[in-house]
């Protein structure tokens, strides 16, 4: 069969911080770069309607870290992806590490928000990924092929492969500690294996990031393995100029 060809996705996940002045700023450094690649903002809720006004007409899309499982309703303090779409997501983060290990979120949960974000259009981008006690333990190809087992359970690759999973390492976050290219490639094509056994042709046009300490003198080793569709970026996406280098090595 021939290979697909996945277009590099780089997203960026500002997690809990920016401002209405750093955000101003950071867009209008933005709309100045060609990116080479398929560019996705993931900015904090309040920020999305500014976020997405400054992104119209450049190349990235905006995006949301987090949404309801829930259609609208008395939920209080949650989020319905009919909203995020409404201030025009395109892309939502489903089941980071730090909601699983903050907020509670298990396996079940997020592929019920994976699945309604699908449901409604928008594309999700679905993490997995192992602690160190995990790694250490050599788990790490279980844990991940579990925690992708219970979305794919409600959601089918098709649709996964619509949006992306995102292989985030938790000892890599955040910590300057990157996986080697070939750690990372290892799992990704441990991944990719399982998508295949559900929809062989969905797997290859599954774009599957990679996340955890990725930085501009990093990223293109990590993006020139073959099970490497991109990144998702925290830490240094919250430079416009840093995040430009990073996807600028997503060719
Ligand atoms: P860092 O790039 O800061 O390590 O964060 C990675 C991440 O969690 C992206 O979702």
């Amino acid at each position: 069969m021939e290979a697909a060809v996945r277009r590099k996705l780089v997203a960026a996940n500002w997690k809990m911080n920016g401002s209405s002045a750093a955000n101003a700023q950071w867009v209008a450094a933005w709309r100045a770069v060609k990116a080479p690649c398929e560019v996705a903002v993931c900015a904090p809720f309040v920020y999305l309607p500014q976020v997405g006004a400054g992104l119209a007409g450049t190349s990235a899309e905006l995006g949301a870290q987090n949404l309801s499982e829930q259609a609208p309703g008395a939920f209080t303090g949650e989020v319905a992806g009919e909203m995020l779409l409404e201030v025009g997501c395109r892309w939502v983060i489903v089941g980071h590490s730090e909601r699983r290990a903050m907020y509670g979120e298990n396996s079940e949960l997020v592929a019920k928000k994976a699945a309604r974000a699908v449901a409604l259009g928008l594309k999700p981008i679905v993490c997995v990924g192992e602690t160190l006690a995990e790694r250490d333990a050599g788990r790490t190809l279980e844990v991940v092929g579990t925690q992708l087992a219970a979305v794919l359970s409600l959601c089918p690759v098709e649709q996964l492969a619509s949006g992306a999973l995102a292989y985030e390492p938790v000892w890599a976050i955040g910590t300057g500690r990157t996986a080697t290219p070939a750690q990372a490639q290892e799992v990704h094509a441990a991944i990719r294996a399982q998508l295949a056994r559900a929809d062989t042709q969905a797997a290859q046009r599954a774009r599957i990031l990679y996340g955890g300490s990725v930085k501009p003198g990093n990223a293109g080793e990590l993006f020139a393995q073959p099970d490497i569709d991109g990144g998702l970026i925290g830490g240094a996406s919250l430079a416009a100029a840093e995040f430009a280098a990073i996807c600028a090595a997503a060719t």
